[in-house]
């Protein structure tokens, strides 16, 4: 059967920070671009973000784009390839700058400068203090972000298709990629977007657990479509889990609080933080406050009723600063805690937040094969990429870095290589969309199947339980049987109301094909690292003398690479090699 094919010299798919932030470069240039996106741009996951974007823009204090890059080394715990992180780190002050003049409304300092907070792990002169780098629009930097990027875009002339999802890549026998599969959600109607280039933006994947920070349409869509194309994940073990989602309700409260001057605090009224980290405190990395929050709440320090969450304090803090700089999260917390923070601390728990692993790329956005080679017509920017600048613990704010940094360079990247490619698209394979309808079909026709939402629930669950803050060896393993049962019930899953406008129920049950990859990828890829790094870290690999932190250099320090083919596991080196600098030599990470 054939498919309506419509042409283009780019595609891109999502439009949140990433996407359009490639779209102005690739519109600008004059590529005829069309962008994807399942909602419409301003209401992308983006919108989300709060406390700031990072940069050594050094506003209030003294700052240096090499201080910025060492700690984002060391957050990573030396996972991270060190010449993607010095291009970020680098590039930081330059795509902040441009995206002041893009319109963007950032808080000022007295002097009219951008305001800039600290953030957990964010340090000068190579660790010694938290340092003001955060670039804040109140708590509302993603959104002020998001619509001067799309207003942006509006000049530009790029042309947006809302409320299309992606389906599937389409790659020919080189492995070149010439477009994708979409799908319109209003009418159902599916159509070839076929490009010269193709970049996916398409976010995170925090649906896969059960108590999330992450918003509905944050399915690992990217993820999933290029583990069906053969394209590998690295580091899918890492996760984040932000210090700070409002207790039984996951929703964020920005680490921006924290850099205000709010304080973590026990049952006891203790400040516990103290204990876990006495250098930065409350402004730790995330990883290691979430493991100290998850500890107190273990060894019955919690509060409330049942000991289980932890309380974020601010009532110290000056109202008048509390309306100016955070003044979103007094609206969170008193519509999902019930609870004016000007008043009494707010009940906070771990939540999950973001995925440090994805499509892997090099600093360029472009996608790269087992052998390091760009697969042609194929980038990647944003969440679901892996460039990889977060290793194994990203710190807070260098994702909207990162989203402006790869966004910007994958864009400029699709201009460069399509200047040495043929003037004519290359032609569609034959059959390229007959997976994608097949898959559709057996949507169509499956009877006496799986329900999408129970399927879900369960796999979010098996996330959560198997593979969370603290990993144990036993559940691990279990976890993976869990999943590849539940991958079973998946492809059975059935649309019980096909009446449905909008084809939501379609849409639900299309996203879950693609969440159950990134669960998969997941729990094997977590089950099989032997040690502890990051927001990585097992009970059978403890904080010992021999080896601090229970992380393990001399066998673990590599990237996981999983192929969906097999569940194979591979590994390949961690980049040491900055692009300018010396190399920010491995040691124990200590706040
Ligand atoms: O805490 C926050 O405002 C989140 C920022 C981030 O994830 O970078």
């Amino acid at each position: 059967m054939s498919i309506p094919v419509r042409k283009f010299d780019a595609v891109i798919v999502g439009a949140g920070g990433a996407g359009l932030r490639a779209a102005i470069q690739l519109s600008e240039a004059g590529l005829k671009t069309a962008v994807l996106s399942k909602v419409f741009p301003t209401r992308s996951h983006t919108v989300a973000a709060q406390g700031g974007v990072s940069a050594s823009l050094g506003n209030s204090e003294q700052d240096h784009w090499h201080w910025h890059m060492y700690d984002t080394v060391k957050g990573s715990d030396w996972l991270g390839d060190q010449d993607a992180i010095e291009f970020m780190c680098k590039k930081a002050p330059e795509v902040v700058v441009e995206l002041e003049h893009f319109g963007m409304p950032f808080d000022r300092t007295d002097e009219g400068k951008i305001y800039q907070r600290p953030f957990g792990g964010h340090m000068s002169n190579f660790g010694e203090k938290p340092v003001r780098r955060a670039c804040a629009a109140a708590d509302r930097t993603g959104h002020a972000m998001l619509h001067a990027l799309y207003q942006r875009n509006v000049r530009a002339n790029t042309q947006f298709f809302v409320e299309w999802m992606a389906l599937d890549l389409i790659r020919d026998e080189d492995g070149q990629v010439l477009g994708v599969i979409a799908l319109e959600m209003e009418t159902g109607e599916v159509v070839a977007f076929h490009a010269k280039s193709t970049i996916f933006a398409t976010g995170g994947a925090g649906r896969i657990f059960y108590s999330s920070t992450n918003a509905f349409i944050n399915t690992g869509d990217g993820l999933g479509m290029a583990a069906r194309a053969g394209i590998q994940l690295e580091d899918m073990e890492f996760w984040q889990f932000h210090p700070t989602g409002v207790a039984g309700a996951g929703v964020l409260i920005t680490e921006g609080v924290r850099g205000e001057g709010g304080i973590l605090r026990n049952s006891a009224g203790e400040r516990f933080m103290e204990r876990y980290a006495p250098n930065a405190k409350d402004l730790a990395s995330r990883d290691v406050v979430s493991r100290a929050m998850v500890t107190e709440i273990n060894e019955g320090r919690g509060c409330g009723p049942n000991k289980d969450f932890v309380l974020l304090d601010i009532t110290h803090l000056d109202p008048a600063t509390i309306m100016k700089r955070l003044p979103g999260i007094r609206e969170i917390s008193i519509q999902f805690a019930g609870i004016d923070p000007i008043k009494a601390p707010i009940p906070v728990v771990p939540t999950c937040h973001y995925q440090m692993g994805g499509i892997p790329t090099n600093y360029k956005g472009q996608v790269v094969n087992e052998a390091g080679e760009h697969v042609t017509g194929f980038y990647a920017a944003g969440e679901c990429a892996c460039a990889s600048v977060h290793g194994a613990n990203r710190l807070g704010t260098n994702s909207l870095l990162d989203l402006l940094v790869f966004g910007k360079s994958s864009g400029d990247s699709v201009i460069e290589d399509m200047a040495s490619m043929p003037k004519e698209h290359k032609p569609l394979p034959a059959g390229f969309a007959d997976k994608t309808l097949a898959r559709l079909s057996r949507l169509e026709n499956q009877t006496n199947g799986t329900s999408v939402n129970d399927t879900r629930l369960a796999m979010q669950r098996t996330m959560q339980n198997h593979c969370g803050v603290f990993r144990f060896k036993d559940k691990l393993e279990e976890g993976v049987q869990k999943i590849l049962e539940i991958e079973q019930q998946v492809a059975k899953t059935e649309i019980k109301d096909k009446s449905k406008v909008w084809n939501t129920a379609r849409v639900e049950a299309l996203e879950l094909d693609n969440l159950i990859e990134v669960a998969k990828a997941t729990m094997i890829c977590a089950n099989a690292r032997k040690e502890s790094r990051g927001a990585h870290v097992r009970d059978d690999a403890p904080d010992t003398p021999e080896m601090p932190n229970g992380r393990n250099d001399a066998e673990w320090h590599k990237h996981t690479m999983w192929s969906r083919d097999g569940n194979k596991l591979s590994y390949k080196p961690v980049n040491m090699k900055p692009l300018t600098v010396e190399t920010v030599a491995l040691k124990t990470r200590s706040y």
